[in-house]
């Protein structure tokens, strides 16, 4: 199958059963996402903070992506495999378009990058060049410093009204879906009632979109220094782990 086709799936998903996502950053969480049946991993620069380290996603280079997307790859059979576009990785076009052939060359089969309109010129580059794109829209965590913040988005008329220009933007230059971030669940609502591509949201509320995508280190509870206040943890991996090293340390000393 085709990368555009594999990617038109998800598209055609639209107002049909949730399209589920997870982020993934690893061989074998990947492997085990997959055999779930996820529909698609998400190898997002996230993993600058909750795998790295990194204070935020800045830091987060293409040759970080490329060595995590490559591990993901190896691991994953069936879902779809996005990986993030870093900062600084698309300034125009041209260098868009070679970054994400760099991602793709390491085994992604879609790549995902933050913004609206002033992305729409690289997002038709990437699309005309036979590669899926999945856009981002509210919360821009590669522009958290100059928002000094995670904020809400979509707070008011204007500010819901640029979001959907960026949408209808991005919409008209190719995407497959939109990562809809931390918008009030009424934009998000608007967002996914307007737009022909679906939405996946994360911190948008409940059913405001077409699809969920939740970072896996909320969800099993293997970063436990932070938990976004809109995830829901339904593991404790950290536990777990403490457990079994303290077992193990406990019969090396006896
Ligand atoms: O990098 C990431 O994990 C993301 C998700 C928050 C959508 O972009």
């Amino acid at each position: 199958m085709s990368l555009t086709e594999k990617a038109n799936r998800i598209r055609a998903r639209k107002s049909e059963a949730p399209i589920s996502a997870l982020t993934a950053y690893d061989y074998a969480t990947a492997r085990l996402l997959d055999e779930t049946g996820v529909d698609l991993l998400l190898v997002g620069d996230s993993l600058g903070m909750v795998v790295l380290g990194f204070p935020d996603t800045t830091h987060v280079t293409l040759d970080h992506m490329i060595h995590h997307t490559a591990a993901v790859a190896r691991g994953t059979k069936n879902a779809l495999i996005v990986g993030d576009l870093p900062i600084h990785s698309y300034p125009n076009p041209e260098t868009a378009v070679m970054n994400a052939h760099r991602l793709i060359g390491a085994g992604a089969e879609a790549v995902k990058l933050e913004g609206g309109v002033r992305q729409a010129k690289k997002v038709a580059a990437i699309v005309a060049d036979g590669i899926p794109v999945v856009g981002h829209l509210g919360m821009l965590p590669q522009r958290v410093k100059e928002e000094g913040g995670y904020t809400k988005k979509g707070k008011t008329d204007n500010e819901t009204q640029s979001i959907l220009e960026g949408a209808f933007a991005l919409q008209e230059a190719g995407v497959f879906a939109i990562v809809l971030e931390s918008i009030l669940p009424k934009a998000a609502r608007l967002l996914t009632e307007k737009l022909d591509v679906p939405t996946i949201g994360i911190g948008c509320g409940e059913n405001n979109c077409d699809g969920e995508i939740a970072v896996i280190t909320d969800v099993i509870g293997s970063f436990p220094w932070f938990l976004p206040p809109f995830a829901t943890q339904r593991g404790d991996v950290a536990i777990e782990i403490t457990k079994a090293v303290k077992a193990y340390l406990n019969d090396l000393r006896r």
